[in-house]
């Protein structure tokens, strides 16, 4: 008798995966909130479930070779939000860096944090800084945090350094290049650009999120809200991915 098991192990999926992978996945990690109400849930009862998923995909991730995961877990705009919700993020970000410490040392991932993390609630900036301090010598992948992160806010902050510099006399205008502006970008330390970006939950927009290094991204949208987005869903934008032919503003060969 051959039984198909309904919910395929990680392992499985790695071996149903393409073999043309990209190196960089960012993900708009969307529709906590809406997952929880359908649910009678608070919204922070959805960004639990959420974190669940988060820690699912960051080792599927590892698993099947991805070199950067970039995850959007905070906009700058997300500050918007009732205090209550913000103080419930945090505090699941630093259950989630102390649950993933090992994890982290283990698989040998490198965390960094993009954003204005200056903003942090204390917790969470020393929660941040113990992991990032650990793990700044991995190699095996990179895991992006966007925390307090927005697009225009980081090319601000990249045109005022950039700015500084040159009425400091050490660079000329003319010196203002694209590989300029990526290496003073927040992004710089995730070592390029993403060659993949999902968004779930049915939403179809970037609020924000790697305005500059999504050029030339592809993007997946997946109806499913973050708290369900899980192996099988991982690899199947992987899959879509992989049918996706690129030309760069080019002929097809
Ligand atoms: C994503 O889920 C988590 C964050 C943006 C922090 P949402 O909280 O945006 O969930 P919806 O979009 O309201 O369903
Ligand atoms: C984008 O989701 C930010 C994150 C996923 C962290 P939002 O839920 O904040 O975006 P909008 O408000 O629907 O555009
Ligand atoms: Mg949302």
């Amino acid at each position: 008798m051959l039984l198909l098991d309904p919910k395929p192990q990680a392992a499985d999926l790695a071996q149903s995966l393409p073999t043309v992978l990209p190196r960089h996945v960012a993900i708009i990690m969307d529709g906590n909130g809406r997952w929880a109400k359908r649910r009678g849930q608070s919204r922070s009862d959805g960004h639990r479930a959420g974190a669940e998923s988060v820690r699912a995909i960051v080792r599927m991730a590892r698993k099947v070779g991805i070199e950067t995961l970039t995850l959007y877990a905070f906009s700058e705009q997300n500050w918007a939000r009732p205090a209550g919700e913000i103080q419930s993020l945090f505090t699941l970000l630093v259950e989630f860096l102390a649950s993933e410490r090992e994890l982290l040392r283990q698989h040998q991932i490198r965390l960094v944090a993009l954003g204005n993390t200056d903003k942090l609630p204390l917790p969470a900036r020393l929660a941040l800084r113990k992991v990032i301090d650990d793990t700044r010598d991995h190699k095996a992948m990179t895991l992006g945090l966007c925390l307090s992160y927005g697009g225009r806010e980081d090319l601000v902050q990249a045109t005022q350094a950039l700015a500084a510099q040159v009425r400091a006399g050490t660079l000329e205008p003319g010196d203002i290049t694209e590989s300029a502006i990526t290496r003073a970008l927040w992004t710089a330390r995730l070592g390029g650009d993403p060659e993949l970006v999902i968004r779930t939950s049915g939403e179809q927009r970037l609020s924000n999120f790697l305005l500059w290094e999504s050029a030339y991204a592809e993007f997946v949208f997946s109806d499913v809200d973050w708290p369900d987005f899980r192996e099988a869903q991982f690899a199947g934008a992987l899959r879509t991915f992989a049918g996706r032919q690129r030309r760069y503003g080019a002929v097809a060969a």
